[in-house]
């Protein structure tokens, strides 16, 4: 089992759902967040002087998937969240030791 975590552009998350949906993806969650990368406030001063950062606003997706199902859901967040400008966000991936589903109590791959 896989967490992919994507951040992405806000006007991106339709399109991303409604091509996640085609793959019947069993689930995910959306989070409204703001971060910063490479490009910065333009403004940051390291050291001993007031450091200016600013966030931009952008929206986390968690999916929860089996080993089989992550390349597939990676590949279609990717080609549906890009629109070839900066701040188009980034995807990770890391291992999942365990998932219980609550109200069953079953685990792991029959969890998700
Ligand atoms: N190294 C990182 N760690 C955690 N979050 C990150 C990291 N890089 C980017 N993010 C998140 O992704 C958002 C979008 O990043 P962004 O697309 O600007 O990355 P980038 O590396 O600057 O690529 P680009 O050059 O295409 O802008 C950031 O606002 C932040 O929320
Ligand atoms: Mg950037």
């Amino acid at each position: 089992m896989r967490l992919i975590t994507a951040i992405v552009q806000p006007e991106r998350l339709a399109d991303i759902q409604i091509a996640l949906a085609r793959r019947e993806t069993a689930g995910m969650t959306i989070s409204e967040c703001s971060g910063y990368a490479r490009q910065l406030g333009h403004s940051e001063v390291y050291r001993g002087a007031e450091m200016t950062i600013d966030f931009v606003g952008k929206v986390k997706i968690e999916i929860l998937a089996g080993e089989a199902d992550v390349d597939g859901i990676v590949e279609t967040i990717v080609a549906a969240g890009r629109t070839d400008t900066p701040g188009d966000g980034k995807v990770w991936v890391v291992p999942v030791e365990s998932v219980v589903r609550i109200r069953t109590g079953e685990r792991d791959e029959e969890a998700i």
